[in-house]
């Protein structure tokens, strides 16, 4: 039991990072505050804030316009526990983000269980990103004359909901297409050969430009950034012509579905917010890390959060809500408002672009953390030792980047969206739980260590983080849950087939003791 819980002094930590041939320290406070921004702004307010407003029928209500109201919710609950994780992204500033804190402040059996956590908040979510990127792409190329088939565009149980959904009377026009993608797709053993081939194109571009450098990723993820930031605003500032604030009242009243779809929504959109933490993984390549992360990682959360309510408030004041329920919520509304058709059409190809320059940057930033966490994870000795290899002459994690842009382009191709996003959601809830109780410890067991940002208000901020993220993980469904306890139960064996006995930790700790 001891051994499950050794832990590592935060000097430790700090001295280890010495050994290790250093990643480079290139990134500034606004460089970090770009890195979030590029991993917060994505598929979550692009898309799945649709279903969160409109609601899916017979299995949760929709907010409303007071989706406002969950975007408010999930940001108070982001924002505790942002200044949790930017306490210890200040104090221990190496890449590993919320696995690095566990292992210092929980033990080693937990850090585990979080680096496996972790996986899918970055690796599954960005199966989810690159799969709404798809859609998106094939919108814009669309504007354009470029018809992508819809058989090797989506995911086999999409076609098939759609195909139950027209055999159920639907006549839309995307139903259809998407219903067809059975019949027109190759057939492979009887079974249609459906899958997502620009989803699995993007995974491979992101993963060579992650290979050749963390610098001029930074750089090129800095002018996404920019562009992205542009087009929302822009979104917000068209869809402020056309907004009619009797939409906001008209349609059953602003809560119609009450608190019930109020926190149903706050559950998905959580999605939208994902990203702020991740800036602490790039920690080792942070030129003054306990000034810069808190900044970065805040700052990040405060511009989305303002960025999201404007959005929230433009797209439900300019339709009827309950029409909103697409995976393009903002082009939906910009193609029910009424007003000038030519400014209408003209922001549709603008938005839609953005959106594609907004998920390229959420792939960048997650692909970017993982190998970084596998990297910590392998330094350990929890993961074989080729996973912490550094390119001779890029200075990347090449090995951890190659895997895990394979990893997230094979499940893209074939996987549904919906079900992507509850477990990334319920498994990022989780890793801000235990940061936010490893700062609880932490304060405890060394309270003389130096912190360059202090949570405010201890213990009530990590205890506020703590009940509001358990919070929102009760509302998500039952099978979300159920596959992300198995989940959890195969990292535990993989843990004591492998790393429980090549942890670093431990050997020395044994070693001390035989000597
Ligand atoms: N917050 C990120 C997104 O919405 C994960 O795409």
């Amino acid at each position: 039991m001891s051994q499950l819980l050794a832990r590592k002094t935060v000097a430790e930590l700090t001295a280890e990072t010495g050994e290790v041939t250093g990643l480079k320290r290139a990134l500034g406070k606004w460089h970090l505050t770009a890195l979030g921004v590029g991993a917060i702004i994505g598929a979550g307010i692009f898309a799945s804030t649709g279903t969160a407003i409109a609601g899916e029928a017979g299995v949760r209500p929709g907010a409303g316009p007071a989706i406002v109201l969950s975007f408010v919710l999930t940001a108070i609950t982001c924002g505790f526990a942002a200044l949790c994780y930017a306490e210890f992204a200040a104090m221990v500033p190496i890449s590993g983000s919320a696995y690095t804190y566990a292992y210092s402040s929980l033990g080693e059996l937990v850090a585990w269980i979080i680096g496996w956590d972790l996986i899918i908040e970055y690796a599954v979510g960005n199966i989810a990103v690159a799969i709404s990127w798809a859609g998106y792409f094939r919108e814009l190329v669309g504007h354009f004359g470029i018809n992508i088939p819809a058989w090797m565009s989506t995911d086999i149980r999409t076609a098939t909901q759609a195909a139950a959904a027209v055999a159920g009377g639907a006549t839309d026009a995307r139903s259809i297409e998407l219903a067809g993608a059975l019949t027109a797709a190759p057939q492979v053993l009887g079974i249609p050969l459906v899958f997502n081939i620009p989803a699995v194109l993007i995974v491979a571009a992101i993963t060579v430009l992650l290979v050749y450098g963390i610098r001029e990723s930074a750089v090129s993820n800095s002018i996404m950034v920019v562009i992205k930031v542009a087009i929302l605003m822009f979104f917000i500032a068209v869809g402020t012509v056309f907004l009619r604030p009797e939409h906001f009242t008209a349609h059953g009243g602003f809560a119609p579905n009450g608190f019930a779809g109020i926190k149903a929504a706050a559950a998905i959109i959580f999605f939208s917010y994902i990203g702020f933490d991740a800036v602490s993984t790039a920690a080792e390549e942070a030129k003054d890390p306990g000034r810069d992360m808190p900044f970065g990682i805040i700052m990040s959360l405060v511009i989305c959060t303002v960025l999201f309510i404007l959005a929230a408030v433009t797209m439900t004041g300019m339709t009827d809500w309950r029409q909103l329920g697409t995976a393009e919520p903002m082009l939906t509304a910009l193609n029910l408002a009424s007003g000038n058709p030519t400014l209408l059409t003209v922001s549709r190809i603008i938005v839609a672009l953005g959106a594609v320059v907004a998920m390229t940057t959420v792939l960048l930033v997650f692909q970017l953390g993982q190998p970084r966490i596998f990297f910590s994870m392998a330094r350990d000795g929890l993961l074989p030792p080729w996973a912490a290899k550094v390119h001779p002459r890029f200075r990347t994690p090449h090995v951890t980047t190659i895997i895990t842009g394979i990893f997230v382009a094979v499940f893209a191709a074939f996987a549904n969206i919906d079900e992507v996003v509850n477990l990334t959601n319920i498994g990022t809830l989780f890793a801000f739980v235990l940061v936010s109780v490893g700062i609880l410890i932490l304060r405890v067991k060394e309270p003389g260590r130096e912190r360059p940002f202090r949570t405010p208000f201890s213990p009530w901020v990590p205890l506020l983080a703590i009940g509001s993220c358990v919070f929102l993980m009760v509302q998500l469904p039952t099978v979300t849950w159920i596959r992300f306890i198995v989940w959890l139960a195969i990292g535990l064996v993989l843990y004591f087939a492998y790393g429980f006995r090549h942890s670093r930790l431990r050997k020395a700790t044994v070693g001390r003791l035989d000597g």
